[in-house]
């Protein structure tokens, strides 16, 4: 698919309602930090559509990103963050599952975690949240480039176990900068194959 347009298009905050949306929707959530905005820019060779920061909890409200009028890329706020209350914590619970259970448009969760970090109690309860809500857990090993590739091997190995992932569950390393995964993490969204098969030209600038 070529990116013809990206842009915010929803806000959606502690008080909001879910929005109904006429489109497909695609998550990612994950840890603090973890690089889930970062990676919705690399999917849509943009530098700064999403808020990335060096400082974890930036992003704490769900942010829909319509893309060519044809899907929503969906960034979820970060967990994990150590400075943030209990109250705050209990909030982004009640968001996410809220988010989870009455979307009528999401199609696929991807879970990110740090390649260099066996995930933790969180992400672990998030994968099991994900496969319990009816969906098909994709996982995403960010911040390839900062191993070697026998050391993101091993990692890939330790994070498949931790999260008692299946042989069939995608688990895909990703770089936002060299951009290793960004193909593959395309292609496991529908809409865009339906998109190739209607005859669009794979080249630079596109997937
Ligand atoms: P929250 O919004 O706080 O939940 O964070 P986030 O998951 O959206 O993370 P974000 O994309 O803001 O990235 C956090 C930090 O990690 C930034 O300093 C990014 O530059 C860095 N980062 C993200 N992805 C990569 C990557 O693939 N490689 C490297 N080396 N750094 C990355
Ligand atoms: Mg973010």
């Amino acid at each position: 698919m070529i990116i013809k347009s990206a842009s915010l298009d929803i806000v959606c905050g502690y008080t909001s309602k879910v929005p109904v949306t006429q489109l497909p929707e695609y998550a990612f959530s994950g840890k603090s930090n973890v690089g889930k905005s970062s990676l919705i820019n690399t999917l849509v060779n943009r530098k700064a559509l999403a808020r990335t920061s060096q400082q974890p909890g930036k992003t704490q409200t769900i942010n829909y990103y319509n893309i060519n009028n044809k899907l929503f890329l969906v960034d979820l706020p970060g967990y994990g963050y150590a400075k943030v209350s209990e109250q705050e914590r209990r909030k982004w619970g009640v968001m996410i599952d809220r988010y989870l259970t009455r979307s009528k448009q999401l199609k696929k969760v991807f879970l990110l975690v740090d390649i260099r970090h066996a995930p933790g109690a969180n992400d672990r309860q998030m994968f099991s949240w994900v496969v319990e809500s009816g969906f098909e857990p994709v996982v995403i090993a960010t911040k390839a480039d900062k191993l070697s590739k026998s050391e993101a091997a091993a990692q890939l190995r330790v994070i498949r176990n931790t999260l008692g992932m299946t042989d069939g569950e995608p688990l895909i390393p990703f770089s936002a900068k060299t951009r290793q995964g960004r193909d593959e993490i395309w292609g496991l969204m529908d809409e865009v194959k339906e998109g190739q098969e209607d005859g669009i030209v794979k080249d630079q600038g596109s997937i």
